[in-house]
């Protein structure tokens, strides 16, 4: 943070300094002021209420959560140090989860690009726009592992995959923390929300999660334990029920994995209110026997809701919670501040000039990489300005300079976004005739009498660009759908403009995977979006006209039917696996036949077994191949690295990116272990015709995963490898760990 009193600031990383400081504080502290510290108060935007001047000034608040104006927080700190008995700074949080002012692709978009060196760029400037703001402590990244795009908050998340994940978490902690937590652009992060969230039944938000703890493990604890490993300062709690104890009170989750497993010193903060939920979810009675279970769990800081400020004084008072159980809470929050460098510089210098050209730069970059090229049947993109002499763009998302931002953006600025519509006119320029309709006022209408001017400029251009999907505001939290086609009259709109004969080319935009069959067969190309933030628009135009080549990958896999859900590549073996040829053309069914004559594997007769599109898959204006897979050892004793390779070549004609992927599959374990798991993952840039030697390295450490009694083993036994560009590549190799004793 910058400061307009500068003393001598102690190093974030001098932590035998910190902690000294921090017990010399805790001793000088009453109970209030402890519970005070243990409590987030919300802000205001543009002032500062009396109840939290008050309480500020009776050192009974810990931190505040949204307030947003830099000359407020600053007056907030100002209070909270020179007003209070002891001075303790405040942490200021927010959610600043894909950009403050400018805004990146969400998560979701920034998973597509498989690229931890984006992702980190975008969450840095995220932080530095943020800490300029005031703004000290961000609730993101969020990092839960979700395999339903029923669930709106699949958007914020970062696919279905731990390990790609796990990887771009890192990244985004890295970013929003930097290397040091006291810098005056850095700001503490918080992995979200733990645990097993995106497990939530039916996609329904906030709803019951059932997930035995072996999975829990393997699947969606992977993310946090990468994000605690990599010094991320806070934690959140889910909201939901684990397995029949909400999160907020877990102490299987709080105590025995986070703090005695994973040795993590930091904050865990509730969410909004989700201490008091747990009389809501009939844990407890009331906020009191609330504030006991949250307390005895481990939460060190309560957002929004009062059980901690009503109740904590007198559950120590009366010898329920050990007083030194508080101690422990506060000394994390304390170590925090220490760390953040707000004892030395609390206060934000407003005359800072945040640098914003690099912003919209990285944010562009972003969005280049997050576009998965999904179909471009016979080459129909890229356009070409030069052959092009009119273009048609069409729908409700071609100039929506909100909707393109996403979910969670609360600070961003529409105003800085460049909508689709707006970078075609300005890559085209006068050479080509733009034209445009709105054709629905939201992506839900279904009023298609507005469609006949959009219809006719369609049927008067060379090509139709059709700008489709869902509104911010349809994804996100509390914003999940049990139907995920595109919403409204949309599919009938593309059938329509798909009748002139024009060349129909859709862009996407979407907080979640869409369920595409019904217009599939009525576009030549498809560019999936995602929403893709602040320079959204001036990325497609140049994909559009081929100024780049997609690279995105899907980070999670396109359903055909939502009844497919859950759909995810890493998924078991069965007992019964289904194969093309025990699969039947639901159609073709006989009424007459047997019970027991087709089928008998585990698929959906009006579906089959595949998704529409799979994990890790994503088209470019060119083409590559892989061939000679191999690996440098057949046989590997525990400890050792095989090295997995193959020739990737550009047999296309233009240049591009291609993200290699590794997965493998130990055949046989304590455990079941799912039929593919991603284990490494390369950007490769070719000319066209030029050849790649890609090689991952795998050490038995990176086979390991719980077993049967939750312990983290590596079994010895036979491995199949594949490398390629989706989790449906079949080139494939083996090796074996052998016991070598
Ligand atoms: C919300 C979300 C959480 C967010 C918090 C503060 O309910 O679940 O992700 O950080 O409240 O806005």
């Amino acid at each position: 943070m910058a400061t307009m009193s500068a003393t001598t600031a102690t190093p974030s990383k001098d932590l035998a300094s910190i902690e000294k400081r921090v017990t010399a504080l805790l001793s000088k502290m009453t109970l209030a002021e402890k519970v005070g510290q243990m409590s987030q108060r919300d802000g205001n935007d543009g002032f500062a209420p009396d109840y939290l001047v008050d309480a500020l000034r009776a050192g009974r608040v810990g931190s505040v959560i949204n307030a947003v104006d830099v000359d407020v927080i600053n007056e907030l700190q100002r209070i909270a140090i020179e007003e209070s008995r002891l001075g303790i700074p405040l942490l200021i949080g927010r959610d600043v989860i894909h950009g403050f002012k400018t805004i990146m692709p969400i998560p979701l978009g920034q998973a597509a690009s498989w690229n931890v060196d984006v992702v980190r760029d975008g969450a840095s400037i995220a932080a530095r726009e943020a800490a300029a703001n005031g703004i000290n402590w961000t609730f993101a990244p969020m990092i839960d592992i979700t395999r339903d795009p029923r669930w709106g908050r699949i958007a914020e998340s970062l696919g279905e995959d731990p390990f790609l994940a796990s990887k771009l978490a890192v990244a985004m902690v890295q970013g929003f923390q930097g290397d040091d937590l006291a810098d005056d652009s850095t700001i503490a992060a918080t992995a979200k929300h733990f645990a097993g969230y995106g497990a939530s039944e039916s996609g329904k938000d906030y709803n019951t999660t059932n997930i035995p703890e072996n999975e829990l493990r393997n699947v969606h604890l992977q993310t946090f334990n990468a994000a605690v490993d990599a010094g991320v300062a806070t934690l959140m709690t889910s909201f939901s029920d684990l397995d029949g104890i909400p999160a907020t009170a877990s102490q299987f989750l709080l105590q025995q994995v986070l703090r005695d497993e994973w040795q993590f010193d930091g904050v865990v903060v509730s969410d909004w209110d989700s201490i008091r939920q747990l009389s809501i979810h009939g844990l407890t009675e009331n906020d009191r026997e609330s504030a006991f279970e949250a307390v005895t769990a481990g939460v060190n800081m309560e957002m929004h809701g009062d059980a901690y400020r009503k109740h904590l004084e007198d559950l120590v008072n009366e010898g329920h919670v050990p007083l030194a159980r508080v101690d422990e809470m506060v000394a994390s929050i304390l170590r925090t501040k220490f760390r953040l460098g707000l004892f030395e510089s609390p206060y934000v210098d407003t005359s800072a000039i945040v640098n914003g050209n690099d912003a919209l730069a990285v944010a562009k970059r972003a969005a280049l990489e997050s576009v998965v090229l999904l179909k471009n049947d016979a080459a129909v993109l890229p356009l070409s300005a030069d052959t092009i002499n009119s273009i048609a763009v069409i729908g409700p998302l071609a100039d929506a300079p909100y909707e393109q931002l996403g979910t969670w953006t609360f600070d961003g600025d529409p105003a800085l976004s460049v909508t689709g519509l707006q970078a075609i006119i300005d890559f085209v320029g006068d050479g080509v005739n733009v034209t445009y309709e709105r054709a629905m006022e939201t992506s839900r209408s279904r009023d298609t009498a507005t469609f006949h001017d959009a219809v006719e400029k369609a049927r008067d251009a060379d090509v139709a660009v059709l700008f489709l999907g869902e509104e911010a505001i349809l994804s996100g939290e509390a914003h999940s759908r049990a139907n995920i086609d595109l919403p409204g009259a949309q599919a009938e709109l593309v059938r329509q403009v798909r009748a002139t004969g024009t060349p129909v080319i859709a862009v996407i935009m979407a907080g979640r995977p869409l369920t595409l069959l019904n217009i599939l067969d009525d576009v030549d190309a498809i560019l999936y979006a995602w929403h893709p933030g602040t320079m959204g628009g001036p990325a497609i135009a140049d994909l559009l006209f081929g100024v780049e080549s997609p690279s995105g990958k899907l980070p999670v896999s396109f359903p055909r039917l939502v009844g497919q859900v859950p759909i995810y590549y890493a998924h078991k073996n069965t007992g019964k696996p289904p194969t093309p040829d025990t699969v039947v053309e639901f159609d073709d069914i006989d009424t007459r036949a047997p019970q027991t004559s087709f089928g008998m594997t585990a698929y959906h007769l009006d579906a089959g077994y595949k998704p529409l599109f799979e994990f890790g898959y994503g088209l470019s204006y060119t083409e590559f191949t892989y061939e000679n897979i191999r690996v440098d050892k057949g046989e590997i004793g525990l400890g050792d690295t095989v090295t997995i390779s193959a020739k990737l070549t550009n047999i296309g004609k233009i240049k591009g990116v291609e993200i290699a992927q590794l997965y493998i599959r130990d055949l046989v374990g304590n455990v079941t272990r799912p039929v593919k798991e991603l284990r490494g993952f390369k950007r490769v840039r070719l000319d066209p015709g030029q050849t790649a030697t890609i090689d991952f390295q795998l050490h038995t450490d990176d086979l390991a995963f719980y077993g049967r009694n939750m312990q983290l083993m590596t079994e010895p036994g036979k491995f199949h490898a594949w490398i390629g560009g989706s989790s449906e590549t079949d080139l494939r190799t083996e090796f074996r760990i052998v016991d070598q004793d």
